[in-house]
């Protein structure tokens, strides 16, 4: 099989699998028991906590292990929003947020919390001044994705920082897609709380992170014993924690060759697609997106129908969010690009891994060109000039 949907999800990485095994057998302790071998659990979940704070350039007791990237994005939303009702229940998001985002925002507009939802451009990348002009004294949180999931924009976060940082908002970002894909950090972003995910870094999946800067007020989702400093509740997921640390230990090693490494093959496979097949063209940023994402439109050939017919010889693409794939409706996040629904039905999102090589590439590129003529030819979608520009 050749893999290409690692925004979907990644291969747990061998070291992380290795790492963890010996947490489901010899050590199985309750980390919060009192005899020796459930405290060397107690150090190792503390020590994982220690390499992902570094990792990210943020404290210990600021890293929050949760369930993922969705708890930790619901945490982030709701917990900062009911702890401070009292100041104001005004909240500004972006159009192109993962549905952990956006639906988390719907829940709370039905309980009486006012959200503004910020266009894009043509590009993905949120309009700034729309940003500013959005704030009101009753703004409490701002909450902007990092990098996008199906078009792979990189959003300016320092700039929204600092607006938020100077009119005292809180600033939550979700950070699943970019973390162990570009550098992040905390302080350089300016966020006071940010979500991640185990398994888009080659980590297990059901385990995440929410960063929490000291002196944030949040009210807890989860309630139960003291586990994570009183604020999420629940026996703690030893081996995935412990997996998660090593991801983030081995993430950030090979961080910036990894990068380049991305950067090179998706560049490689536009040439490949662009060089064979006619009216295509790459949604989302020219460059400032993430390296392996590679979100592209094959006009008038259908995208599911691609899909398909790459599944058939073992090549796994997406057409967009996971969460969302099958529900058959336009992605919210290429309409919100400006892109006419009739083109965003004929996009395809490939998303390149370290493990994938040009070998892999090249026999991508050779099967692609017959498939989108077949479908051309077969059932073009019919794309509007008037309407599609
Ligand atoms: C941008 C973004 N946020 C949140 C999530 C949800 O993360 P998890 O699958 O860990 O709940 C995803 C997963 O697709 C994502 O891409």
């Amino acid at each position: 099989m050749i893999y290409l949907d690692h925004n979907a999800t990644t291969p747990t990485h061998p070291g992380v699998l290795e790492a963890m095994i010996p947490y489901f057998s010899e050590s199985f302790y309750n980390p919060s028991s009192m005899y020796q071998n459930a405290h060397h659990n107690r150090e190792v979940i503390e020590k994982s906590r220690e390499i992902i704070a570094s990792f990210l350039n943020a404290k210990p007791d600021e890293i929050i292990f949760t369930s993922g990237g969705t708890e930790s994005d619901n945490f982030a939303i709701k917990g900062v929003a009911y702890s401070n009702r009292n100041k104001g229940n005004h909240i500004i998001t972006s159009t192109i947020e993962h549905p952990a985002v956006l639906n988390t925002c719907k829940y709370l507009e039905k309980q009486g919390f006012l959200v503004d939802y910020i266009p894009v451009d043509e590009y993905g990348i949120i309009d700034l001044d729309a940003l500013e002009e959005a704030i009101r004294e009753d703004t409490i949180l701002i909450t902007i994705m990092h990098a996008n999931n199906e078009v792979g924009s990189i959003q300016p976060l320092s700039e929204i920082g600092a607006i938020t940082r100077s009119k005292g908002i809180y600033f939550h970002t979700d950070a699943v897609q970019s973390v162990g894909k570009i550098p992040v950090n905390v302080e350089e972003l300016g966020v006071d709380l940010l979500a991640l995910s185990g398994h888009k870094l080659y980590g297990p999946k059901g385990v995440g992170v929410l960063y929490i800067r000291s002196g944030t007020k949040i009210t807890p989702l989860i309630h139960g014993g003291s586990q994570e400093s009183d604020i999420r509740a629940g026996t703690e997921n030893v081996p995935s924690i412990i997996g998660l640390g090593k991801a983030c230990e081995i993430a950030q090693n090979g961080l910036k060759e990894n990068a380049s490494r991305l950067r090179e093959l998706s560049d490689y496979f536009w040439k490949g697609i662009s060089g064979n097949i006619e009216d295509v063209f790459v949604n989302g940023h020219p460059d400032k997106r993430l390296p392996g994402t590679l979100n592209v439109c094959f006009k008038y050939a259908e995208g599911e129908a691609v899909l398909l017919n790459l599944d058939v010889l073992g090549i796994a693409a997406s057409s967009g969010s996971a969460c969302s794939s099958g529900e058959n409706e336009p992605s919210h996040v290429l309409l919100a690009l400006d892109i006419c629904p009739a083109l965003a039905q004929c996009s395809v999102r490939f998303s390149l891994g370290n493990d994938n090589t040009c070998k892999e590439i090249d026999k991508v590129v050779e099967v692609l060109p017959g498939i989108v003529k077949r479908l051309r030819d077969m059932s073009p979608i019919d794309i509007d000039p008037e309407k599609c520009g």
